[in-house]
């Protein structure tokens, strides 16, 4: 499988990137910054140069044709304002969801975030984020592409333990970062979880087991 990575420097796609290539896939992986392909080189990924914030609708539809699977992992990230949860976590989002259809790559998993909603209250800037995020996934969900929503709660950097729970709504909680990557591997080797939303967090079920779970 041909899988294009979004925002392919960030934590849980290198992570991903490492387990897709030991697996033997072909990985593309979108960065911004030049300097981190060899970082992404290192994973067994393709670098591919590519700001969703700058760059062209063509440059984007390149990126991502002749893929089987798109992963978005992109994120503005913690210390960024409001403008930019709009031009990467929505927009960026958006701009791969319209590349997929231009150059008909099906599969798109988003990384998602508990509790993201297009109608969350608020004004602060977490407020923005998951408005923004919400507002990705429902763009996503009415996009008529083979999708899944994966919501983690809180990432940590803990090693993961490959369980997992997942649920279409959970407490807030948390997940390592490897347990999401392992659970987006999963998925995309996983027809069955194709237009599912679910919450992810740390938990007791081996990951192919929670899945099969959720797909029933
Ligand atoms: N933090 C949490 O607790 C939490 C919880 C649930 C869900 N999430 C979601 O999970 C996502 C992935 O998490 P993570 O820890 O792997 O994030 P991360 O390490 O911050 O990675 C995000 C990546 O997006 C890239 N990016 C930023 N702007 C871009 C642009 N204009 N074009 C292309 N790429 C761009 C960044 O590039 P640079 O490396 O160049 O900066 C970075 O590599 C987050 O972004 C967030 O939406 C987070």
């Amino acid at each position: 499988m041909v899988v294009v990575i979004a925002g392919g420097h960030g934590k849980i796609a290198m992570r991903l990137a490492r387990l897709l290539a030991g697996e033997g896939h072909e990985v593309r992986s979108l960065i911004r910054n030049p300097d981190h392909s060899g970082d992404v080189r290192a994973t067994g990924a393709e670098p591919v140069v590519c700001d969703l914030e700058s760059a062209g609708d063509d440059e984007v539809e390149a990126a991502v044709r002749g893929a089987d699977a798109i992963v978005f992992a992109a994120g503005a990230g913690p210390g960024s304002g409001a403008a930019r949860k709009e031009t990467v976590d929505y927009g960026g989002a958006v701009r791969m969801i319209a590349a997929a259809k231009a150059t008909g790559v099906r599969r798109y998993v988003m990384i998602s975030a508990q509790a993201a909603d297009p109608d969350h209250p608020g004004d602060e800037v977490f407020d923005v984020y998951l408005r923004a995020k919400g507002r990705a996934d429902a763009e996503l969900r009415g996009s008529g592409l083979d999708y899944t929503i994966v919501r983690p709660g809180r990432l940590t950097d803990e090693p993961g333990t490959r369980r997992v729970r997942v649920a279409d709504r959970l407490p807030r909680g948390e997940v390592s970062r490897d347990d999401v990557a392992a659970v987006i591997a999963a998925c995309l080797a996983e027809p069955a979880t194709i237009g599912v939303t679910f919450d992810l967090l740390a938990g007791e079920t081996p990951v192919p087991e929670a899945l099969a779970g959720l797909a029933r």
